[in-house]
Order: C-alpha cells, then sequence, then structure tokens
C-alpha cells in the first residue's frame, strides 16, 4: 500500500485522464492501459467517456457505437471492447455525496456503486446536534467500530481507478468506510478518495483508510460542498493529471 499526493500523480492516472480528456491533447492517439508503477493498470475506454457529461455513461457508450454502415476509423486494437475502467465508490445518508459521486461518474464515463448499511441509518442516528449519543457519535468515537455493509456485493475486479466518496461526520470518514477498505483488495488500483462536508476538510481520513486497507495506491483526497458545479469538478479531476 502506498499514499502519496497528488502532485506525485503516476503514468497511471495521467493516461486515464488522457482518454477521458481527449488522447489528442496528451499527444497521443492511441488508448488501453498504461502501467502504473510495476503493479497498477489503468485506464477508461474511450468509448464510454462522456465529455459534456449531458448524458449517462450508458447513453454515451451507446451513443459511441458505430454504426455498420458508416466509415470511421476502426478504433485501436488495445481499446477494450465495453465497460469502463474507472468505479465511483460511495457511501451517503443524507443524498449530497451520491449526488457528487453520480455527476463525477457521468464527467469520467465511470460505472458507480453505493455502499448500503445492512442497517439503515435513521434520522436519529444521523442528529449530530443531539446531545444523546447517537449510532453515528457512538461509532466515531470507537475507532473499532465496524458497521456491517449490506446491498449487493461490490466487486472491484477489473478496475484500475477508484474513486472512494464519503461524508465527513464528526471530522472522520463514518466507520463503514472502514469496513469496506477492510474488506476490499485494492492491489494494482489507484484510490482517490473523495469527500462531502458542512465544511471540514477531508482531514487524515484519506491516510486512515489507506492504512486501514494495506493495498493499492492512495491518492491525497479532496473535500467537496454537496453544491459544487460540474465545472469545479471537472477541472479537479483535470488537476488530478
Ligand atoms: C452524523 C453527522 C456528523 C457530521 N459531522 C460533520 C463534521 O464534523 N463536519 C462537517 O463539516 N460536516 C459534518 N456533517 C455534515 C455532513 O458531512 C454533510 O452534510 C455531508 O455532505 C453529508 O453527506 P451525505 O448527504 O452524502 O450523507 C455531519 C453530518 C452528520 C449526519
Amino acid at each position: 500500500m502506498k499514499y502519496r499526493r497528488s502532485l506525485t500523480m503516476t503514468a497511471a492516472i495521467l493516461a486515464a485522464l488522457c482518454l477521458v480528456f481527449g488522447a489528442a491533447a496528451c499527444g497521443s492517439g492511441g488508448s488501453g492501459a498504461a502501467a502504473q508503477g510495476d503493479e497498477t493498470t489503468a485506464a477508461v475506454p474511450a468509448e464510454t467517456v462522456n465529455a459534456d457529461a449531458a448524458e449517462t455513461p450508458a447513453e454515451a457508450s451507446a451513443a459511441a457505437e458505430t454504426p455498420e454502415n458508416e466509415e470511421t476509423p476502426a478504433p485501436a486494437a488495445e481499446t477494450p471492447a465495453a465497460g469502463s475502467d474507472v468505479l465511483v465508490v460511495y457511501f451517503s445518508v443524507t443524498g449530497n455525496t451520491r449526488g457528487v459521486a453520480e455527476r463525477m461518474a457521468a464527467i469520467l464515463g465511470a460505472d458507480t456503486a453505493e455502499i448500503v448499511p445492512a442497517q439503515p441509518y435513521t434520522d436519529e442516528d444521523i442528529d449530530y446536534s443531539s446531545d444523546e449519543p447517537r449510532r453515528s457519535r457512538i461509532e466515531a468515537d470507537d475507532p473499532a467500530s465496524r458497521p456491517e455493509i449490506g446491498g449487493d456485493e461490490i466487486s472491484l475486479e477489473g478496475y484500475g481507478t477508484v474513486f472512494l466518496g464519503y461524508p465527513i461526520w464528526y471530522g472522520q470518514e463514518p466507520r463503514i468506510l472502514d469496513t469496506f477498505v477492510e474488506s476490499h483488495d485494492f492491489t494494482g488500483i489507484t484510490v482517490i478518495p473523495f469527500c462531502t462536508s458542512g465544511s471540514s476538510g477531508i482531514g487524515s481520513t484519506g491516510s486512515r483508510l489507506a492504512e486501514l486497507a494495506g493495498t493499492g495506491d492512495w491518492l491525497e483526497g479532496q473535500r467537496f460542498s454537496g453544491s459544487v458545479s460540474d465545472e469545479e469538478l471537472r477541472a479537479w479531476i483535470e488537476g488530478l493529471s
């Protein structure tokens, strides 16, 4: 496992972002995977990229299909046939992180997956203005707490880059993120944490998650307001290169 700042972004993310924002701008007409260090592979299939985020990834992929009788240059041989190499995984209770994650995925042409708690959080559970010990507070105060994940199993297989989004709770990542990273193998994957919050920064949550994961190439994370604009998201993604 490695944790490093975004300024030290490796060629893999650069290559992936070249594919997102146009291979021509990156001085290459090809596409496909690029090496990350000596073990990570990251690439976004060009045909799934939605440059203006006006469509869903699925629509973008469908729209990019070449009609049979239209003369269009064949894709490079190494271009993956389908699917995305980028996954946006998120946990969200009141919808802010979900909204940011979905818009981020639309920009990237990425897949999304939601971390769903086995026991849903009630309004009372997340009432952080209460003086009473609420579930979210109890979990935050116990670094060993590992809330169980429900829903569909999230598989990271086939992904070279994972954006990992969550709200800030009491200055920390919700403990269910700890459950998630400890139960997944990020070997060969570049992980980019991001969070939403009222005002708090992302703090040391990214480095803590990297430590708990024990695998993966973790980049410095980023905090967003739930109302961050698509332009700001796009600029941040471009800045990762
Ligand atoms: C239990 C709880 C604790 C929170 N603690 C903080 C905090 O320490 N700092 C902060 O800026 N915002 C805090 N917030 C606000 C959330 O981080 C913010 O509303 C976030 O966007 C919620 O994400 P979600 O809608 O995806 O669940 C807290 C919210 C909850 C529910």
